[in-house]
């Protein structure tokens, strides 16, 4: 803080994660949901001048990936290389911006892994006995009968299998009247209410012990302390969040981005982040993350999109079929962020050809086309001159925009930035701005502007086409001046 001041310089430290995606199978649309929404907002915060870490990854052990490389004739460890790297791909075709990817077969994260166990056994928050019970592999969850519907794990629809082995246990027990208070108080935040209720309902039931080693799974980390057992996945995944900042598992000395400000995921993993996650950071005496944010399933036909089910839609169909840009665009605006969104061609056709290609498309292209033909070849606007009712529409956008964002309701960010272009649509009708008459430079004036506020909004999420608007507007800010260099290019959004 700077000597006399009571603002401080000190950047704000915004550390974002998606979960560490199983590679049993290749990227889908579920995924590309995730980490499009973790990018727009890691995109944003760098935009607001934080300081932004975002790290995703792949989830390389357990029996699900271990018998996904049995039945492909590889070793666990090719499956992991090859469907990994397609994790990563996908992720540059969709323009993501990671820091860092972490895989948990890298050897610093198993070496952290091994050490954290050790101190957990050191103090006596692991001990052995018998595990019996279900067990779905889908999930990689155990499973009560009353997580069941009709005998079956009612996410992948098949029957759990019935697990009896000597394991050693995790005392998630002692944790749970401290956590419940951090959920409560908000000091772990759970998003949205009806997550963190269905969280609280959960432990009203009370929380088991774990079991987090098995000794039948010969693909996972072996224990330090008994080499015959391999490590839980979830035990191993969930540590990611700490490597991938490049921790070594010394407690003493955490990353300098510790603790997440928000991790994303979705409803299948929740009850595991809100209890097992969070009791392992307690045991360790390490600061809990400040919120996690539940959203929604992309269902197909009401369905859940995943392998198992066969009904998958893979995200470089759409980038072939829309572009980059628009893909994102129709995920993140397909349905309201934390609740459940059905898709299909059809909608996302429509869509595509309505919001972009006539609305943000024909928008940039009549308001470009109608500056190039004013004589006026480098509209100039001085802040202080600009037409007081624009600049309260174009505030009061602002203001939403932020708001929304900050409390991740991502779909509702962009419908106000759709809000503000049929405003622009409007005023044009309105102004007839095409029309010869003496106003015509100020409307156009004014529509350059809210372009540039529009292209602003944009940038975490349609990245590319921001650039190319830019590019058309010429815009600078000259102290307290816009200046603008309009030039005509292609068409942003083709119909299709
Ligand atoms: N490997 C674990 C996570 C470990 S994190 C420490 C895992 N992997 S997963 O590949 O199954 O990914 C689950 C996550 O993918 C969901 O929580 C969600 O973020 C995303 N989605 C997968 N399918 C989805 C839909 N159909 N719809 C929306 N998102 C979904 O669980």
């Amino acid at each position: 803080m700077k000597k006399g001041s009571l603002i401080s310089n000190k950047k704000k430290r915004f550390y974002i994660t998606t979960p560490i995606y199983y590679v049993n199978s290749q990227p889908h649309l579920g995924h590309s949901y995730t980490t499009i929404a973790a990018d727009v907002l890691a995109r944003y915060h760098r935009l607001q001048k934080d300081e932004v870490f975002f790290l995703t990854g792949t989830d390389e052990h357990g029996a699900k990936i271990e018998k996904a490389a049995q039945k492909a004739n590889k070793t666990p460890q090719q499956l992991c290389n090859e469907n990994s790297k397609l994790f990563k791909k996908a992720w540059q075709n969709l323009n993501i911006s990671y820091d860092n990817f972490i895989r948990t077969t890298n050897s610093n994260h198993i070496k952290s892994v091994r050490k954290v166990l050790q101190i957990l056994y050191n103090k006596k928050l692991i001990y052995k006995g018998t595990y019996k019970g279900l067990y779905c592999l889908g999930c990689e969850q155990y499973k009560t009968k009353s997580d069941l519907i009709n005998g079956k794990c009612p996410d992948h629809q098949i029957k759990p299998e019935i697990i009896k082995e000597e394991n050693y246990f995790f005392k998630l027990s002692q944790f749970e009247n401290l956590l419940r208070k951090k959920i409560m108080s908000n000091e772990f935040e759970i998003k949205p209410e009806e997550r963190k209720r269905e969280v609280l309902g959960f432990f009203k039931k009370g929380l088991k012990d774990i079991s987090i080693s098995r000794q039948k799974i010969k693909w996972g980390i072996p224990l330090p302390f008994d080499k015959k057992h391999t490590t839980f996945v979830w035990v191993d995944a969930f540590l990611n969040y700490l490597t991938g900042l490049e921790w070594n598992g010394n407690l003493k000395n955490l990353p300098k981005f510790w603790s997440p400000d928000l991790q994303l995921m979705s409803k299948d993993i929740l009850r595991v982040h809100a209890s097992i996650w969070p009791a392992l950071l307690l045991a360790l005496e390490i600061p809990l993350p400040k919120k996690l944010f539940i959203h929604g399933y992309f269902t197909i036909d009401g369905q859940k999109m995943s392998k198992s089910l066969g009904n998958v839609i893979r995200p470089e169909e759409l980038v072939e079929k829309f572009g980059v840009d628009a893909t994102r665009y129709l995920l993140l605006s397909a349905c309201s962020f934390g609740k459940d969104g059905d898709i299909s061609w059809e909608k996302l056709f429509e869509k595509y050809n309505t919001d972009l290609a006539s609305g943000l498309g024909n928008l940039v292209a009549r308001i470009i086309t109608m500056a190039v033909k004013t004589k006026n070849q480098e509209p100039r606007i001085k802040i202080k001159d600009q037409n007081l009712e624009i600049k309260k529409v174009i505030q009061n956008s602002w203001q939403n925009y932020k708001k929304f964002l900050a409390s991740c309701e991502l779909d509702k960010a962009l419908r106000e930035i759709w809000g503000l272009i049929s405003f622009c649509d409007r005023y044009i009708e309105k102004k007839r701005p095409w029309e010869k008459s003496k106003n015509r430079l100020s409307v156009i004036n004014d529509l350059l502007i809210i372009l540039t506020n529009i292209t602003q909004m944009l940038q975490p999420f349609l990245p590319e086409t921001s650039e190319k608007i830019f590019k058309q507007l010429g815009a600078r800010l000259n102290s307290q001046e816009w200046c603008f260099k309009v030039r005509k290019d292609k068409i942003l959004f083709p119909r299709i």
